[in-house]
């Protein structure tokens, strides 16, 4: 029997080729071939029009080795694929248009401030929205000052930390300035008088985004350091949102950011809620509430939005308890698990977007077969044997691979 097979779209980080987070990829390949499901990686870059081929990279599961081979399109397409100022992104845009009747786990979600507004029309989430709006001029930041004795100022196409503004209102009418560039780094930190608050914004470089203005929550453990919450909730096997995992960020000295990738480090929740929060039963309320929560963001995005099948919450929680959407992420990495120590959180997090899959695609045959009227849909994912591959993408079957479908090199 053929299986299903599923193509993990990406994007290489440059000109020569560079994957990010090649190793999950391994991982999710080889849990893949165990339920009988094959997944390749590819980019729009490696897409031929022309044959409707694609130049794939292979991960072999006998070999633990890479190849590049030409194969079918896939059932069914993950895209991993984050927001890059490139010509690449660009091939994705065309590539997610010219080929949008295929089947996709996941489409793209929206900035920052498209999502607070959306998330903002529902009454029920707002106790949990910190109050936001769109940079436009100086008179934004201004009035959110005079509520609020902290802000944060961050790009509405931001990640990983890049490009982050903290005001913090001291005594005596003067500001403290922290933050980090669109490069991540730290800059140092300034104290200046609210009046000079107006120039220092114009100097700051926006590398032409456009940002939002954020109430600030007081995060800092007693260490001094910030930290906060990452929450990953995902569809399962029987097509349901469910919470994966859970866990804490801590930033480094002097960082106002707790992303991993600037230098933060994992712990897992309930010790830092240990921290923070004074007792038992207020933490697991908490944890409740931050689950139910999650699934209903998650819920609500997809019906607003279009299709989905993970996301990850940045929460913070204050001393009271309450819990703060910092930001929706719609291509988690799962890296906090592990390096929180939450070994099967992690497995499962790389796994249920596979047993995701196969669901999908058991849905869709049965759709079809319940189906009376004849396909009419040209040679595509779902449409033909030809995109199935044999079991193992492994070296030593791949004669008959190319036999069924696959093009050699
Ligand atoms: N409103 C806020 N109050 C306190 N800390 C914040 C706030 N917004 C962001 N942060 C800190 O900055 C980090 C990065 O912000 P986030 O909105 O998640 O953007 P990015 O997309 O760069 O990760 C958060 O994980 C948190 O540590
Ligand atoms: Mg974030």
């Amino acid at each position: 029997m053929t299986q299903p097979v599923l193509g993990i779209l990406t994007l290489y980080l440059n000109d020569n080729k560079v994957l990010e987070e090649k190793k999950v990829y391994e991982k999710m390949i080889v849990a893949a071939a165990k339920m009988g499901l094959d997944a390749y990686v590819f980019t729009p870059e490696d897409v031929e029009e022309r044959s409707g081929r694609i130049h794939a990279m292979i991960y072999s599961t006998d070999t633990r080795t890479w190849l590049r081979r030409w194969v079918r399109f896939p059932n069914l397409i993950y895209d991993r694929c984050r927001i890059q100022r490139s010509k690449r992104f660009e091939q994705l845009l065309a590539f997610r248009k010219r080929y949008s009747h295929l089947t996709f786990l996941n489409r793209p979600l929206r900035n920052k401030w498209t999502i607070y507004r959306t998330l903002w029309k529902v009454p029920s989430f707002r106790e949990h929205l910190p109050v936001t709006r769109l940079y436009q001029s100086y008179e934004d930041v201004s009035v959110m000052l005079g509520k609020f004795p902290l802000l944060y100022v961050k790009p509405i196409n931001g990640t990983g930390g890049r490009g982050i503004l903290r005001i913090e209102k001291l005594k005596s009418r003067s500001l403290l300035l922290q933050g980090r560039d669109h490069k991540r780094r730290i800059v140092s930190p300034k104290r200046i008088s609210r009046d000079n608050l107006a120039s220092e914004l114009r100097d700051w470089d926006t590398n032409g985004d456009k940002y939002i203005v954020q109430q600030g929550l007081n995060i800092k453990l007693p260490s001094g350091r910030v930290h906060d919450y990452r929450m990953l909730v995902q569809k399962n096997g029987s097509g349901e949102w469910e919470v994966t995992g859970c866990a804490g960020r801590v930033g480094p000295v002097r960082s106002i950011t707790s992303n991993l990738h600037g230098g933060g480090s994992a712990a897992p929740m309930n010790s830092l809620l240990r921290q923070w929060v004074s007792s038992e039963a207020k933490i697991a309320q908490i944890r409740e509430t931050a689950e139910r929560f999650g699934i209903s963001v998650a819920k609500y995005l997809e019906t607003t939005y279009s299709a989905l099948c993970e996301l990850a919450l940045d929460l913070a929680i204050d001393r009271g308890g309450r819990i703060w959407l910092l930001e929706v992420n719609p291509k988690p990495a799962r890296e906090v698990f592990i390096r929180a120590g939450e070994r099967e959180v992690y497995r499962r997090a790389i796994t249920r977007p596979l047993e995701y899959a196969l669901w999908v695609y058991r849905q869709k045959r049965s759709d079809r077969s319940n189906r009376t009227e004849p396909r009419s849909r040209p040679r595509s994912a779902d449409s033909s044997q030809e995109s199935r591959l044999p079991e193992n993408a492994s070296q030593t079957n791949m004669r008959s691979w190319q036999s069924s479908g696959w093009d050699g090199d």
